[in-house]
């Protein structure tokens, strides 16, 4: 199960999908044509055959040659080479191959064992990627890298902190116990953390993770709440918990400049789950940047006890560069105004509950996720791929009896839903906001489920 989280993240979640669902990309295509430069003169010094394949994710496979049986094999040519590509589809589903810093794309090839060459000439040296431009495929995992020459000066990918929160991070139930007073104490932290792969963001989070820490308190508690502000930071930051009954759920008396901090005491009055957040200006901006988390006020006895319990929370981030632009990102205030997010994410960043930090349980174990919506614009359609909800608590409301076998749940901004159910077969479950451009924008997790079939639920082929 290990191995899985040395590979690429995003790649793997949509791989999976597209493994679950090829139609899914398959009806996006639009028959495009060939474009390219006219060829170069003169016969080609270099060959290279790529098959496509659609199993375990898209792919091209190396065809002969020292790239024979390779997935997405590294192309290695010369400066100056006359090179050609044979495109032979192997999988009866549409595609091409593009190698734009070559100004090269091929007709699409639909039909299986279908052939199209590309020729062109390398250039300069340096790394160059070549990859399927129909829509999703790449993101799917059609892509490889061209080598020129020594490849040029290879730059370091862009790397910060791992700002993402552990799905696992969450204290354990209070459960049985009276009303106490209880002291949290929380710290605004501003880091350059990492977004995605080769790409580094400004985060503004509550204790350098995204989403802040996971607050439990009971119904009746009198909560003591700490906000401090990193002496490092650059901005003034509060928090509005929306768990409190009182102005600006404490964002009112919790302004601190850096180096600050102040405390404020409220009684939990309401059981639930409450998104808590930054409130200064600009909001929007504070909390894209990942300034949200949860508080859970328990119901006098807690919740039901289950097997695991998770802590996710979804966000969208705004940056100057495009999607999967490396180096550092700028925050980009008129794409937030437009509402136009570059990134969607759950625990903070592209990946994190991939390649990271999966959710992991055993068949016939029983799950609570606890899952909340930061945003700061966006309502998440929350659901599990290949799993059904057997309880809701929808709009986290913990006093009204659970909503029973759901699909998908809507999960607001600046709210939050508990859900619950027992995984029956073994296999990857991917969590995702079933706004499903949004997958390939950053957003998914893992719930990976070890264990014995349970071919009586689910099996191939006919019933026996
Ligand atoms: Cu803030
Ligand atoms: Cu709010």
């Amino acid at each position: 199960m290990r191995d899985l989280q040395k590979r690429k993240p995003l790649l793997l979640a949509i791989a999976a999908l597209v493994a679950l669902a090829p139609l899914l990309f398959a009806a996006c295509n639009d028959g495009g044509a060939g474009v390219g430069n006219t060829p170069p003169a003169g016969e080609p010094n270099v060959s290279f055959t790529l098959r496509t394949t659609s199993d375990g994710g898209f792919a091209f496979v190396g065809v002969g040659g020292d790239i024979d049986g390779q997935r997405n094999p590294m192309l290695q040519v010369e400066a100056g080479d006359i090179v050609e590509v044979v495109l032979e589809n192997g999988d009866g589903v549409e595609h091409d191959l593009s190698f734009p810093d070559f100004g090269v794309t091929s007709p699409r090839v639909a039909q299986r064992d279908a052939k199209t060459t590309l020729k062109f000439e390398a250039g300069e040296e340096g790394g160059f990627k070549y990859f399927c431009t129909v829509p999703g495929h790449r993101q799917a995992g059609m892509e490889g890298d061209i080598v020129v020459g020594e490849g040029g000066a290879a730059s370091e990918p862009t790397t910060g902190a791992d700002i993402v929160r552990e799905p696992t991070d969450l204290p354990a139930p209070i459960g049985d116990r009276g009303p106490q007073t209880v002291q949290i104490e929380l710290e605004a932290v501003e880091v350059e953390g990492q977004l995605a792969e080769g790409t580094t963001y400004t985060y503004w989070t509550f204790g350098g993770k995204v989403p802040g820490p996971f607050l439990r308190v009971r119904d009746g508690d009198t909560v003591e709440l700490t906000l401090a502000n990193a002496p490092d930071s650059l901005n003034t930051h509060s928090i509005d918990l929306h768990a409190v009954n009182g102005p600006g759920g404490g964002a009112a008396v919790t302004s601190v400049t850096p180096g600050e901090e102040k405390t404020f005491t409220f009684k939990a009055l309401n059981p639930g789950l409450y998104v808590y957040h930054c409130a200064t200006p600009s909001v929007p901006h504070h909390i894209s940047s990942g300034m949200y988390g949860l508080i859970l006020v328990e119901p006098e006895g807690g919740l039901p006890p289950v097997d695991h319990e998770f802590y996710v929370a979804q966000g969208e981030l705004y940056t100057l560069g495009d999607f999967g632009d490396q180096g550092l990102q700028e925050f980009d205030h008129e794409k937030l105004l437009d509402e136009a997010p570059e990134y969607f994410v759950v625990n903070g960043a592209v990946g994190s509950l991939t390649d990271q930090y999966p959710l992991e349980v055993d068949v016939g174990d029983s799950v609570r996720i606890y899952y909340g919506v930061g945003g700061p614009n966006f309502t998440s359609s929350f659901h599990v791929i290949g799993e059904i909800f057997d309880r809701v608590y929808n709009q986290a409301s913990l006093t009204t009896p659970p909503m029973t076998d759901v699909q998908t749940t809507t999960v607001a901004p600046g709210g939050a839903t508990a859900v619950e159910f027992t995984v029956d077969v073994p296999g990857t479950y991917i969590l995702v906001d079933h706004a499903l451009a949004r997958l390939e924008r950053g957003l998914a997790g893992y719930l990976i489920a070890e264990g014995p079939d349970n071919p009586d639920a689910f099996h191939e082929g006919h019933a026996d």
